[in-house]
């Protein structure tokens, strides 16, 4: 494949995963079972287009599953959502690169729930951290937090550089934490991911205390959130992640090298911290990051019923196309829109180019948006519960 055996799109990738695999001392390759690429222009921007248009020109096709990640806007509602039609021009040459490659169109952080569902064990190729963090803890599959075009060399290929969280021991645990808050609502595990990254960086937490019937979205928001505000690429959760069914099984036999407790006052601390505002007007509510479930949506839905969103404020709920059109196929879709809220598909608030619309101050109920929106669109940030939120939203502030 290197020599150009398969053409040129294959040789060019096999040169960069023949370069990296040398670069942190893989033995091999292995093959992959699917891929999740990047596709927003907000972060590929024009290298990104160079990259992919060079690839997609070379006849490049995926060669596994491959998803793509939210692009910089609502495919369809675009111009609805201000998007200023350059900007709109370079997206849509990155969609057709893209496309022209085979790839499986969700457009969205949580290809999981989507299609893109990998085995115990399977080694795969994905970028996107809150994905990457929840197929390797909560599914168990193999993924280092690939890098930008590393994936999209990947999927062409068929296979990665076997290293990192590949390998059976760097994927053992070495952090304890203990979380001692009970009653954790689904902002707590948010804040938990959040104050686990932002200790210890990109090393592999052990959390002893979450209870036994912690959902899938409350795994998938603390991950997201212990992705961003570190570089986690795996978390163990002992008696609910596979590869910790006990203590022991999660450091692989061995000791861990630290440990922190994170109880009801650590919690409250953290919350006030991610806010970098206290209170006052609010522009907009974002939620959904990562995208919405069909269930967190009911839920919204249900907050949602007969409340009206002040005039002063946009709510905007970032999901996929295919939960929102399950949203449209009951009664869900209706009740948000009814109270004003807006559903907004395949793209999200720290992608896509909010600040044509002048935003000041966004509140929301999701870590990663918290952290991450006041440096990409220089906004104040009021992080709450959802519950919260909706109050806000309806009286225009806190
Ligand atoms: Fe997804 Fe955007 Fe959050 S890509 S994880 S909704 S920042």
């Amino acid at each position: 494949m290197l020599d150009g055996d398969q053409g040129k799109a294959a040789s060019l990738a096999m040169c960069i995963l023949t370069k990296i695999g040398e670069i942190y001392d893989a033995d091999k390759m292995v093959e992959i079972g699917s891929a999740h690429v990047l596709g927003h222009f907000g972060s590929l921007h024009d290298a990104g287009i160079h990259v992919l248009e060079k690839f997609a020109g070379s006849n490049g096709r995926y060669k596994v599953p491959t998803t793509v990640d939210p692009a910089s806007m609502d495919l369809e509602m675009w111009r609805e959502f201000k998007t200023p039609e350059a900007y709109a021009e370079k997206q849509l040459r990155l969609c057709r690169a893209h496309l022209r490659m085979g790839v499986i169109p969700t457009w969205s952080c949580t290809p999981y729930l989507h299609g893109n569902l990998p085995r115990y064990g399977e080694h795969i190729s994905w970028a996107e951290s809150s994905a990457v963090v929840f197929a390797n803890s909560v599914i168990g599959s193999r993924t280092n937090r690939e890098t930008v075009g590393l994936e999209v060399a990947a999927s062409i290929a068929g296979r990665t550089p076997e290293f990192g969280v590949h390998l059976e021991e760097n994927r053992r645990g070495d952090i304890l934490v203990e979380v001692k808050a009970t009653n954790l609502c689904d902002i707590d595990y948010n804040t938990v991911g959040y104050l686990v990254g932002k200790t210890f960086g990109n090393r592999i937490p052990v959390l002893t205390g979450l209870p036994q019937n912690t959902g899938i979205d409350q795994l998938k928001c603390m991950g997201a959130a212990m992705a961003c505000s570190g570089a986690v690429a795996m978390y163990h959760a002992v008696g609910i992640t596979p590869e910790a069914t006990t203590l022991d099984h999660a450091f692989q036999g061995d000791h861990y090298s630290d440990r922190i407790e994170i109880g009801r006052t650590e919690l409250k601390n953290a919350e006030e911290e991610i806010s970098t505002v206290s209170g006052g007007k609010i522009d907009l509510v974002a939620v959904g990051c990562p995208h919405c479930s069909f269930d967190e949506m009911r839920k919204l839905a249900l907050l949602l019923e007969n409340r009206k969103i002040h005039r002063s404020v946009e709510f905007w709920i970032y999901t996929s196309k295919q939960v929102e059109s399950l949203a449209r196929k009951t009664c869900y879709a209706d009740i948000i829109e009814s109270s004003g809220a807006k559903i907004s598909t395949q793209t999200c608030a720290v992608v896509s180019p909010i600040n044509t619309w002048g935003f000041e101050s966004v509140m929301t109920n999701a870590a990663k948006f918290a952290i991450v929106l006041p440096s990409e669109h220089k906004v104040k940030v009021i992080y709450k519960k959802i519950e919260e939120c909706v109050e806000a939203a309806v009286k225009g502030k806190v």
